[in-house]
């Protein structure tokens, strides 16, 4: 790339590109793309600009750490900035860092420790005369969030200090984590709620570490090993002998750390932590080596970014080679295709994957993806396996390359390129078959009308038998009529008739949310319904007027204004108000605030159908009430929804504390 001009725009489209992951990473918690990927593009950016300083600019993201500052937090500068690590793939690099700190600290005899890289969310805390006063997140640094109060419920985390010897102030830093176990806990009860899931087990500590309501971050189990410390009066001229104290005082320091001495010795901890981590408890991403002397620390000093006495180590995604058997393109509810890419079936990190989404034609050109091609699959810290290359040598010579589709798989109708996107989709919304039977998927979920007995097949089954064509066809079913179906008995017939009937109850939002407008998510449906309050009235808005409403953009209000300008969706909503579904925000819709339940404490349980749990939570707090995550003692109330746990409702029982329903709460309120 000897040109300027290319170099320039290259260094352009890499910072550019690094800042929008990096707000993906710190800030909404969803990484697009992997640590390595990340770091492969930062050692890009890095080294270009290096050669090409005129193009030298202090806003890089060469020139900082990330920033994970969320509103809603007081901020606080740390005493000392909070540096990341030099990273390396390749044992080789670790060994050259040995060799690097031998000749830097000319000839002077050294230990290395090694310890694991835990991969969750850093933390600094601040000890007074052997209390916590103080837990602050990395932020950007330079300074970080307050959020003192979630740490004081991490039950690992001592905050009176226990033994003798420990400062009279010093700061400690170690990484917050949540366990595989509860990782899998709270991914399993999101599925139930139909939230969406976490990715990996960092992103859940760091949202939950975020959260503003301290009693749910108590619920969620969160973890802290601790791997740092500093002050001015250190119990040990050493970092092993200072861990070794600070676990003495009660912090959870990792009994992986151990003291090396020579490279053989640092290959060594490698090789075994490779595997032996897969045994943890908690998810690590890496290895750290530390010079262990801190007075060899000091002399070996810093660069802008990380200590040069101290180097991490990534464990390598874990990779398998299987062949492709087919491309699948599937269509979803807003009509868009996703090629899937059928795999035969291959065991990594312990469950089987079978398929993994190719998410759009752009990919399978990157990748250059041919028919018969043997690809690799990877699983890093990410939960779900991603394609992320194919073994050229194992092509079959003249294989043809995969052809996105220009036609939906379904319904055989051209396909249109989404407007500034990379995919594509199928215009015949209400022709074919897979969008109309996902939207009636999207309608009967928990989250928007709640209907139970209505999954993927039935959705499919009663479209097929012409029962239900669109969701207004829903609120017309008859027992007999379902119980004429076959595999349908009179027990699911009602079940289904009877929480349509029970929908009805739904408030107007989640109505708005239910109906798969494009663009209109969960939040966006709130937003519009509380600012319009009512169908009608959002049925006259026009462009211009709803885009005046808190975050609601032009391509959102298009949208709207083009859906409820169809005659067919004009027909559903009719047919959907004249059976009873809410069309306007209820009394009861708004949060109401008050001094009501002062001094009570809800536990809440279960699925409701008026408003959602968060919406509970947080009508329990603006009247003065507490949420608890479990019950106890000092519960007042259960508030049960549907299918509240029978270990929680017989515990409730036996302590005599009043289980209450959502009709009766909201009594209590008006
Ligand atoms: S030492 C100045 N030790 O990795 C060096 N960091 O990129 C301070 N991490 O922000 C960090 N395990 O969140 C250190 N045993 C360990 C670690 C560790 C995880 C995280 C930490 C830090 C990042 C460095």
């Amino acid at each position: 790339m000897a040109d300027k001009k290319e170099i320039e725009s290259r260094i352009v489209f890499l910072r550019q590109e690094l800042e929008r992951h990096n707000h993906n990473y710190y800030v909404n918690n969803a990484p697009e793309i992997s640590d390595r990927e990340f770091d492969l593009m930062m050692k890009e950016l890095e080294c270009l600009e290096s050669e090409n300083p005129e193009f030298d600019d202090p806003y890089s993201p060469t020139r900082r750490v990330g920033s994970d500052i969320s509103k809603g937090f007081e901020q606080a500068r740390h005493i000392y900035p909070m540096l990341s690590l030099g990273n390396t793939y390749s044992v080789g690099e670790v060994d050259d860092f040995v060799r690097r700190t031998r000749d830097s600290l000319m000839g002077q005899d050294f230990a290395i420790v090694g310890e694991m890289k835990f991969d969750g969310t850093s933390i600094s805390l601040i000890y007074e005369e052997g209390r916590l006063v103080r837990a602050v997140t990395r932020g950007d640094g330079e300074k970080g969030d307050v959020v003192t109060e979630n740490v004081k419920t991490i039950k690992s985390i001592p905050l009176v200090l226990k033994g003798t010897g420990w400062p009279r102030r010093f700061e400690i830093r170690g990484e917050i984590v949540l366990p595989w176990k509860e990782f899998d806990r709270l991914n399993a009860e999101r599925r139930f709620n139909e939230e969406a899931l976490f990715a990996n087990p960092r992103n859940a500590a760091s949202g939950t570490l975020k959260l503003l309501n301290p009693a749910e971050v108590a619920r969620r189990g969160l973890d802290a090993y601790f791997y740092y410390l500093l002050g001015e009066e250190l119990p040990a001229d050493n970092h092993f002998d200072n861990m070794r104290a600070a676990a003495s005082w009660g912090f959870k320091v990792s009994d992986a750390m151990a003291l090396l001495n020579n490279i053989e010795e640092v290959d060594a901890y490698i090789n075994h932590w490779d595997t032996a981590r897969k045994e943890l408890p908690v998810a690590t991403d890496g290895l750290v080596f530390k010079v262990n002397s801190l007075v060899q620390q000091l002399n070996l000093g810093f660069t802008a970014k990380s200590p040069r006495w101290a180097i991490a180590y990534k464990f390598q995604a874990e990779r398998a080679l299987t062949p492709l058997k087919f491309v699948s393109f599937e269509v979803g509810r807003m009509g868009i295709v996703t090629p899937v890419a059928n795999l035969e079936p291959v065991l990594l990190s312990g469950t089987i994957v079978k398929r993994a989404s190719l998410h759009n034609e752009d990919i399978i050109k990157n990748l250059d993806i041919h028919e018969g091609d043997s690809l690799y699959v990877e699983k890093g810290g990410e939960i779900i396996p991603k394609i992320t290359g194919v073994d050229l040598s194992a092509r079959v010579p003249g294989s043809t390359p995969v052809q996105f589709v220009r036609e939906c798989p379904a319904c055989g109708t051209p396909l249109v390129r989404v407007e500034g996107e990379a995919s594509w989709m199928c215009p015949n919304k209400y022709g074919c078959t897979p969008q109309i039977t996902g939207r009636v998927e999207h309608f009967v979920g928990r989250r928007m009308m709640n209907i139970d007995g209505i999954g993927e097949e039935t959705a499919e089954t009663l479209f097929a038998s012409g029962l239900v064509s669109n969701i207004a066809d829903l609120y017309t079913l008859t027992k007999d009529s379902i119980m004429a179906l076959d595999r349908f008995g009179e027990k699911s017939a009602d079940r289904i008739i009877q929480s349509v009937a029970q929908s009805k109850n739904v408030p107007f939002e989640r109505v708005v949310y239910a109906l798969s407008i494009p663009y209109v998510g969960e939040t966006v449906a709130k937003k519009i319904a509380r600012s319009c309050k009512s169908m009608d009235r959002l049925m006259e808005m026009s462009e211009e007027e709803l885009t005046a409403i808190d975050d609601i953009g032009p391509r959102i209000a298009a949208s709207i204004v083009e859906y409820l300008a169809a005659p067919v969706n004009r027909d559903i909503i009719s047919r959907l108000r004249e059976a009873g579904v809410r069309m306007e925000v209820e009394q009861t819709d708004d949060v109401p605030a008050g001094d009501r339940l002062s001094g009570q404490t809800f536990v809440i349980s279960g699925v409701f159908t008026h408003h959602s749990r968060d919406e509970y939570k947080a009508m329990i707090e603006a009247n003065g009430g507490k949420n608890a995550g479990s019950i106890s003692k000092k519960t007042d109330y259960v508030l049960a929804g549907s299918n509240m746990g029978p270990a929680k409702l017989e515990k409730a029982t036996k302590l005599g504390i009043p289980v209450i329903d959502e009709d009766a709460f909201l009594g209590m309120l008006s």
